[in-house]
């Protein structure tokens, strides 16, 4: 039997169909604790989103699932907040462009919403709902940055071509994923998790 069959002492469903999280999250746990994702566990729909906060949206998404399987498991609902636009698209970052537009069409609106504008202040907020033999708890996680007057980079997902962390001088999307996790919001969220986690 190989040693990774040993070290693996758990598993724990991500309700999440994004594989950049998937993988930004693996990398942290290590092959301690073994990530499912919603294809492994064979749900294929939408999970609903209906709230106004991050950790509303988290805790619905981790309730869908572990009512229907009661797998332990969590979810992470992220929003980018622009300080020129009064935190928009916050909570609704996946949809900013309308609905079913992809991550170029959210960054193309960003950049046009931005044009010639001076403070590009923003931040990432993430919030991670775990369900864990049936008790919730809640970890989050920040990153202060700016948005950039263009695209740099073409690692990552989403806003990171058009993200510069505070004190770095590349974006997220020009970062390895170690780099990024170390640094980032749901870096920051997910190790409060790992550490919890470890913690038991
Ligand atoms: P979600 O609802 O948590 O999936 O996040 C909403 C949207 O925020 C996603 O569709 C992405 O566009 C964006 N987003 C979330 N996490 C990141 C990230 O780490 N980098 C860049 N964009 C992200």
């Amino acid at each position: 039997m190989s040693s990774t069959f040993f070290e693996i002492n758990m598993e724990l469903v991500f309700a999440t169909n994004n594989r950049h999280k998937l993988e930004e999250i693996q990398n942290l746990l290590g092959n301690k604790i073994k990530l499912l994702s919603l294809k492994d566990i064979s749900f294929f729909e939408e999970i609903p989103e209906d709230y106004d906060t991050l950790k509303e949206n988290a805790q619905q998404k981790a309730r869908y699932i572990y009512d229907r399987y009661k797998l332990n498991c969590f979810a992470d609902d992220t929003g980018l907040e622009i300080d020129y636009l009064n935190g928009a698209p916050g909570v609704l970052s996946a949809r900013y462009a309308g609905e079913s537009c992809s991550f170029e069409d959210n960054i193309v609106k960003t950049l046009k919403e931005l044009d010639g504008v001076e403070n590009r202040k923003a931040r990432f907020r993430t919030v991670i709902s775990l369900i864990l033999d049936g008790k919730e708890h809640y970890f989050e996680g920040a990153v202060d940055g700016e948005i950039l007057a263009e695209k740099h980079g073409d690692s990552g997902f989403g806003y990171d071509p058009i993200f510069r962390p505070l004190g770095f001088d590349k974006s997220f999307a020009e970062m390895d994923m170690d780099e990024k996790n170390k640094i980032s919001h749901r870096g920051r969220a997910a190790q409060k998790l790992v550490d919890f986690l470890l913690d038991r």
